[in-house]
């Protein structure tokens, strides 16, 4: 594991999008897993900017995204499906067809999570994974569990996430108790993961994810045995992380 420490969000967020860009300009047609949560949205910010300077086309970039709350239409404000389409994909030239986020309007859970992971696969897996980090050390919507979910599945949302998530809804009553995400298993395939994160909130679980023991209560710990990963944060969320004296 790889961790680059950034003296705040704006470089974090240019680190980020040096290393997404740098998988498009070497692989064109590449598979970009995305991620939603405010903390990738400089990012987006970065690779649009980029894009309209003529350094990074998407014309051939293929996107599966982590998840998606389960009974939002794509129309609503607060779906990943919207939140996708307004950071990234309405703001450059990637091809609609070729982007995915779990179709959080379809009822049944097994046959979406299974049409999903399908779908992934089909694709050739992901060359990319981006990650943000839930301050219960949550990825995707993998929240803390007594085993790692392998494949994408339908999970309860834990009172700690509905409530990190509240600030975005009109109130907890309205943040979908459910979700579809990616499993650990689908997020462990990707061939390279880039996680970030920011702020002094998130230093605590940094901590705990990056430097504690690997265990399904922290989901994000896993990542420790993957083989390619970069970890991009700030010095704020790398403050509580053990020193060599
Ligand atoms: C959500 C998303 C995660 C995200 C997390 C952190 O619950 N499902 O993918 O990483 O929140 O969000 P933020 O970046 O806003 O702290």
């Amino acid at each position: 594991m790889r961790i680059y420490e950034t003296a705040n969000y704006e470089e974090m967020s240019r680190k980020a999008a040096n290393i997404l860009s740098a998988q498009v300009i070497l692989k064109p047609d590449c598979v970009l897993g995305l991620a939603t949560g405010s903390t990738p949205i400089g990012t987006y910010d970065q690779l649009v900017e980029w894009y309209e300077k003529g350094d990074v086309d998407f014309s051939e970039v293929k996107t599966v995204n982590l998840d998606e709350y389960k009974g939002l239409t794509r129309d609503n404000d607060q779906s990943y499906y919207y939140f996708m389409h307004k950071h990234l994909f309405d703001r450059v030239n990637i091809k609609l067809e070729n982007t995915n986020v779990p179709d959080g309007t379809e009822p049944d859970a097994e046959k979406e999570c299974d049409r999903y992971e399908k779908l992934i696969e089909s694709m050739g897996g992901v060359d990319i994974q981006l990650l943000g980090l839930g301050h219960n050390g949550h990825i995707g919507f993998n929240e803390p569990d007594s085993s790692f979910a392998k494949t994408t599945h339908c999970v309860n949302l834990t009172e700690s996430t509905i409530e990190a998530n509240k600030r975005f809804f009109a109130s907890a009553d309205d943040v979908p108790r459910q979700a579809y995400t990616m499993g650990i298993g689908t997020i462990m395939k990707a061939k390279k993961i880039l996680l970030v994160v920011n702020g002094e909130a998130k230093a605590d679980i940094v901590a705990k994810a990056f430097f504690g023991p690997v265990t399904p209560e922290v989901p994000a710990s896993i990542l420790q045995l993957h083989n390619d990963v970069v970890v991009v944060a700030d010095r704020a969320a790398l403050s509580k992380v053990p020193r060599q004296a």
